[in-house]
């Protein structure tokens, strides 16, 4: 890909490559065990929707949101984990074939350099996935084993027995992050730190971003805003919860504009720090 994005911000603004962009931001090195770096990354419109709503209250992905220049970042971003933490919703959709599958690194020809990537600076070939889980009701797609990935499956104290029993029968280890049967962010960022694993890329939908940006773990937030007003009456956002204050005050790191789509339009790739 010989595409190239003008810098808005840092000066000075200047085009430069979108393959690499994101790869030298280097997040792998920056959490320590004390503080792992976490960070989540998403795509919304002008008006701020993330996904739009059916009729029947079933939410959906709208194609313009996403483009192969945002999705190409979203790689470059996932490459740099230790962890990935997804959610039983995602294994559900996934397996109805409503969404593609995103728990692997450097599946096809034009992402293999990310695969090289990780090998060459230190990390394991494939992520570490968390799934995030009230119900713990999800099937596990075969890719997983299939890649050798250790998959943890967490979930709260309150979780039905009888279900953490049976994947606990089957091999997978659950963990506890939470006092009731949600996971709670902090619980959970501590319980992976203490096995080592340092960057942690939420792939999750708006409420687990919620449970770690009130529990303060996290770190960094990108965001690609594509230009367009997309309106719809039933639509998600970011911020499903109640008012985050300063919590939700976030400082500008980049800012990165892409004039050529979707549909020629434009959108930005903005990177925002969040605990300083
Ligand atoms: N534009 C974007 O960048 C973007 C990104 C992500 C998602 N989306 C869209 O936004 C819509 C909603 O997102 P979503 O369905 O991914 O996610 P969500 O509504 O935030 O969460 C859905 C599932 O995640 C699990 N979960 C969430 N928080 C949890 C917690 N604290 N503890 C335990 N489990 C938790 C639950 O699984 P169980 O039911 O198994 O308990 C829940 O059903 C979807 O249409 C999606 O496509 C858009």
């Amino acid at each position: 890909m010989n595409q190239t994005v003008s810098r808005l911000y840092p000066p000075p603004h200047e085009p430069l490559p979108l393959h690499g962009l994101y790869l030298g931001l280097h997040l792998h090195e920056l959490g320590s065990p004390e503080h792992p770096f976490v960070y989540a990354n998403f795509l919304s419109s002008l008006d701020g929707r993330i996904a739009l709503e059916k009729l029947n209250g079933d939410s959906y992905l709208p194609k313009s949101l996403t483009t192969p220049a945002d999705f190409r970042l979203f790689l470059e971003l996932q490459a740099q984990a230790d962890c990935l933490i997804t959610h039983g919703g995602y294994l559900r959709s996934l397996s109805a074939g409503k969404l593609g599958n995103i728990l692997h690194i450097g599946q096809r020809e034009e992402t293999a350099d990310l695969l090289q990537w990780r090998v060459e600076h230190g990390l394991n070939p494939q992520p570490v996935i968390v799934v995030a889980s009230a119900s713990l009701d999800f099937p596990l797609p075969d890719s997983i084993h299939e890649h050798s990935q250790t998959c943890l499956i967490a979930t709260g104290e309150n979780a039905d027995p009888a279900k953490v029993g049976q994947w606990r029968d089957i091999g997978y280890e659950v963990i506890f992050a939470g006092k009731d049967r949600q996971v709670e962010g902090g619980p959970l960022v501590d319980i992976l730190a203490k096995r080592g694993l340092r960057s942690h890329y939420l792939i999750a939908g708006p409420d687990m971003l919620d449970t770690l940006l009130r529990d303060g773990k996290l770190s960094r937030l990108f965001q690609t805003i594509t230009h367009q007003l997309m309106g719809g009456q039933g639509f998600r956002t970011l911020s499903p919860g109640p008012e985050y204050g300063p919590l939700g005050h976030l400082k500008l790191r980049s800012l990165y504009y892409d004039p050529s789509s979707p549909y020629d339009t434009g959108q930005w790739f903005a990177q925002f720090d969040v605990n300083e």
